[in-house]
């Protein structure tokens, strides 16, 4: 799988890309990130890449002629990749969507700065602009790499083992059950004696109803999609003393 990444600050990557299971995927190879600064494509003496906006307000917009230069170098070695950009007002990047990309092989991600970036690079590319949450950060960077781990694990070979992406929050709708390890029994607080009985029927009975439960009180707007039996739908019901879902 390979990252390209377009920003003004390759630096702020380093700490993702030496470090757990992202930092193996990238030492083992199969997990490949290049960088390219902006500001390399300047064209001033001051290296500027941002300007004011048109019409006025505050702060600065990335300006068009360096990122389009910039986003051509790339595309030179990457023709075919998605191009990505990040930005607070795009699409809501999602588990989906992770897993889409894990299977393109290839993509650019063009990190955002400053107020934003002109429409124009937009529209030469069709970029498709990804958001990774309804909160304004300084800049896509951290965007970037949210993408970069969440994708780069769904790779082949990446995780440890290879189901271990298989039983997983948002992988069938819901969220994870809880996890508990040794010892059994913490400052009187015990593991579940399920969890502690061999019976894997009665176990996986247990985990789906405390992922349903964890769902219907953390994410109530993911219940109505997921896939749920009608056993399990009557069980919320009751356990929620007859409210609709
Ligand atoms: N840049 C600034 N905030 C962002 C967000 N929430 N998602 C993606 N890129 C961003």
């Amino acid at each position: 799988m390979k990252f390209h990444i377009v920003t003004l600050f390759p630096e702020m990557f380093s700490g993702i890309l030496s470090s757990g299971v992202i930092g193996r995927g990238v030492g083992s190879g199969i997990l490949d990130v290049s960088f390219y600064n902006i500001r390399d494509y300047a064209k001033d003496r001051h290296r500027t890449v941002d300007d004011a906006p048109y019409g006025g307000g505050a702060g600065m917009v990335m300006k068009v002629d360096p990122l389009a230069d910039c986003i051509d170098a790339v595309k030179i070695v990457a023709p075919d990749a998605t191009l990505l950009l990040t930005s607070p007002g795009g699409r809501p990047f999602s588990q989906l969507m992770a897993s889409e990309l894990a299977s393109e092989g290839e993509m650019i991600i063009l990190c955002g700065r400053y107020e934003g970036i002109d429409e124009r690079v937009k529209e030469l590319y069709s970029a498709t602009e990804v958001s990774i949450g309804d909160y304004v950060m300084t800049g896509g960077e951290i965007a970037a790499m949210v993408m970069i781990d969440a994708v780069g694990r769904l790779v082949p070979g990446v995780l440890g083992s290879e189901d271990s992406a298989e039983d997983e929050s948002f992988t069938h709708g819901l969220l994870e059950y809880p996890q508990y390890t040794r010892p059994p029994e913490f400052r009187g607080l015990k593991v579940p004696d399920t969890l502690l009985s061999g019976n894997h029927r009665e176990i996986a009975r247990w985990r789906r109803m405390k992922a349903i439960q964890k769902t219907r009180q953390l994410r109530p707007e993911l219940i109505d999609t997921a896939l749920l039996e009608p056993s399990e739908r009557k069980m919320l019901l009751q356990s929620e003393g007859g409210q609709k879902l």
